[in-house]
């Protein structure tokens, strides 16, 4: 079976047991402060895993295109790629272990026909300092579903990963108990580093056995499931989401356990093809066949620049199908290096000349099954990224003249006539230009430039420097991709949705919002106007927003036909053709059409139905109230972009 029959297997399996099916969310989330991309299946799902009802009802599944930059390093191995997809399926206080641990088996087994011998899986092995005990509930229903298919499963306690490759496995062994590094999912890692206020739980994760010869044993320990090492991948995670982290750190039992599963298409694709590198699905083979009929070189041989290039195209395809363009800036700039570093791959593999439009008609054709939905922009991928292609080569030509031009300044050392460049120089042309250091080291020797003793050094010196002014820059945001909905950013979400209706009702009414970012730290905010806000403007909205601040506004919030949503009640939203046919409706002040109005947990009666400010599709959350906000400040008003101007503001 190939991954894309293995897609809509899943979706029809989920069908089957009585899930919605939803649309995917975009790789670029609009009001997702804290991360460039969505990074799971459950970051868009976060209102609902917190306790909101879903339009949709309790069994929901999708499969949702996933970005991991932080994973970009690792692409060259046999199994990471920065972008997958990722099946997920959840219960919102519905099904709950039992259920779940028999139907992936089953999705496995049956519909994919994966052998169930090969199947290793992994449990919770509790914490005593946090009373969480160790999950026999899930290895004893693993421990039936084994039986069931005539295969012993004993069970072992494992520990932590290094005691793992220590110990290995025994025969008959088939179910390990691991510590929480390995078997506790939250947003933000272990047990740990569970955020405040956030869902979390005991997980149970399922490995492919690619055999006992793929394992590295000098490099990676003997072999066990939650090693590095190539015998055993993790195809899906069963997360238990039972519980809450409270504000004083410690955890509490959820009234309402979701189930939150996501399991990797292309490993999942690999496994059943029998293959621990991913990169010989049917949605990667295709395009390193490419490479290797336009360098005639073999994959065999160039194995980590082949998959570099490979997944990287095939991120950047994905990307601007959905819209995204090459930038300097967020988003834009990751999909600008992703062309980038596709194409000086390239380059090690002899591949000088453009390239992308061999290529991506390939990626193109592997993703024809997805809907105009998923990548609406997908007619103009071609344009935008050989263009970008073409650009980047100018780019690097322009630093090889710059080369050639710093190579004719005097040597820097007083006794010698020779030129020379140091680590400087090759940082900057790599950081101007794009023109990377093995390049610049290749075409010195190519010129008969000496290069100064302490090269590297300087260049490493220079490097971190940039890292270090870089890393304030991003701070804020999450590892793994995922949403931060800690209180003051949920607080600076509901001042934008005050901060768009100030600058409508004091400026003009059809200004839109064209985007937002929002950190613990502040908000920013991209509208569209067609000239610069004045200091009386600016004044006018913050005042405003500060007056509905203080009018402790009730936010309210409940779910709609999207048709009805616009037509009735016009509420406000950018991109009527993408939310799906139910959405959800914020409201500030007023009073929503109570049948099917829910309040927001914490909020007293709506008792001041006089005022209506807001009135927004969005996925929230809010606060309840908006007397929390405390009071508004704008720090900054400036041009975004032709026709759209950005304000940066505080809560104080
Ligand atoms: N949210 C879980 C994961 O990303 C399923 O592994």
């Amino acid at each position: 079976m190939n991954a894309n029959q293995i897609r809509q297997k899943f979706i029809e399996f989920q069908q089957k047991h009585g899930h919605k099916i939803v649309p995917p969310a975009p790789l670029v989330l609009e009001n997702d402060p804290t991360t460039l991309f969505t990074g799971s299946g459950m970051q868009p799902m976060m209102p609902y895993l917190l306790g909101q009802d879903h339009p949709e009802g309790t069994r929901i599944a999708d499969v949702q295109p996933c970005m991991r930059l932080q994973d970009i390093e690792d692409v060259g191995d046999p199994r990471h790629t920065t972008v997958f997809e990722m099946m997920g399926n959840w219960s919102l206080g519905d099904y709950f272990k039992e259920e779940q641990i028999r139907w992936f088996f089953e999705f496995l087994t049956k519909e994919v026909g994966l052998d169930p011998e090969k199947i290793y899986v992994t449990c919770f092995i509790g914490s005593e300092k946090y009373g969480i005990p160790k999950d026999t509930e899930a290895a004893q229903i693993w421990q039936k579903v084994f039986q069931e298919a005539g295969i012993e499963a004993k069970t072992v306690d494992m520990g932590t990963a290094e005691q793992g490759a220590e110990r290995g496995i025994q025969p008959g062994e088939r179910i390990f108990f691991y510590d929480d590094h390995e078997n506790w999912w939250s947003r933000g890692g272990g047990i740990e580093t569970t955020p405040l206020g956030d869902p979390c739980g005991p997980d149970s994760e399922v490995f492919y056995d690619f055999g006992e010869d793929k394992q590295d044993v000098a490099k990676y320990g003997k072999s066990h499931p939650a090693s590095d090492g190539a015998r055993f991948m993790e195809i899906g995670n069963q997360v238990f989401m039972g519980y809450r982290r409270n504000e004083d750190g410690t955890f509490s039992e959820l009234k309402r356990k979701n189930i939150d599963f996501g399991g990797g298409l292309e490993r999942i694709s690999a496994a059943a093809i029998g293959s621990f590198d991913v990169f010989r699905i049917s949605l990667l083979l295709p395009i390193i066949e490419k490479l290797e009929q336009l360098s005639h070189k073999k994959y065999d041989n160039n194995t980590d620049e082949m998959r570099i290039i490979a997944d990287h195209l095939r991120g950047a395809y994905l990307l601007a199908a959905q819209s995204l363009e090459p930038s300097n800036k967020a988003q834009g700039y990751a999909l600008r290096r992703l062309v980038r570093r596709a194409v000086l791959k390239a380059l090690d593999l002899g591949i000088g000349q453009d390239f992308l439009t061999e290529i991506l008609p390939v990626i193109a054709e592997n993703y024809a099954d997805l809907s105009d939905d998923i990548l609406p922009n997908r007619k103009n991928v071609l344009s935008i990224l050989t263009k970008e292609e073409q650009a980047f080569r100018r780019t690097l030509n322009k630093g090889l003249k710059e080369l050639n031009k710093l190579a004719k300044k005097p040597g820097l050392d007083s006794d010698s006539s020779t030129p020379q460049l140091t680590g400087y120089d090759l940082f900057k042309l790599q950081d101007t230009y794009g023109f990377p250091l093995e390049l610049s080291v290749e075409e010195a020797y190519k010129i008969g430039v000496n290069l100064s003793k302490d090269y590297q050094n300087e260049f490493q010196t220079a490097l971190d420097e940039q890292r270090e002014r870089s890393k304030t820059a991003s701070k804020g945001m999450f590892k793994g991709g995922l949403s931060d909905t800690s209180d003051q950013t949920v607080k600076y979400h509901t001042a934008c949705h005050l901060l768009l209706a100030a600058l409508q009702q004091e400026i003009d009414p059809s200004i839109e919002q064209k985007g937002s970012n929002l950190t613990p730290e502040r908000l920013r905010f991209d509208f569209s106007i067609d000239h610069k806000l004045t200091s009386e403007e600016l004044k006018k909205v913050e005042d405003r927003v500060n007056e509905w601040i203080m009018a402790d506004l009730p936010v309210t919030f409940a779910e709609y036909d999207k048709d009805y949503a616009f037509d009735e009640l016009h509420a406000h939203g950018s991109f009527r053709d993408r939310y799906p046919d139910r959405v959800t409706v914020y409201a500030i002040g007023g009073e929503l059409p109570t049948k099917q109005s829910t309040e927001m947990p914490g909020s007293t009666v709506m008792d001041d139905a006089s005022l209506e400010v807001s009135v927004e599709i969005c996925g929230g959350p809010h606060v309840s109230r908006t007397s929390q906000l405390g009071h508004f400040k704008i720090k900054k008003e400036e041009s975004s972009s032709a026709g759209v101007r950005r304000i940066k503001a505080v809560l104080e």
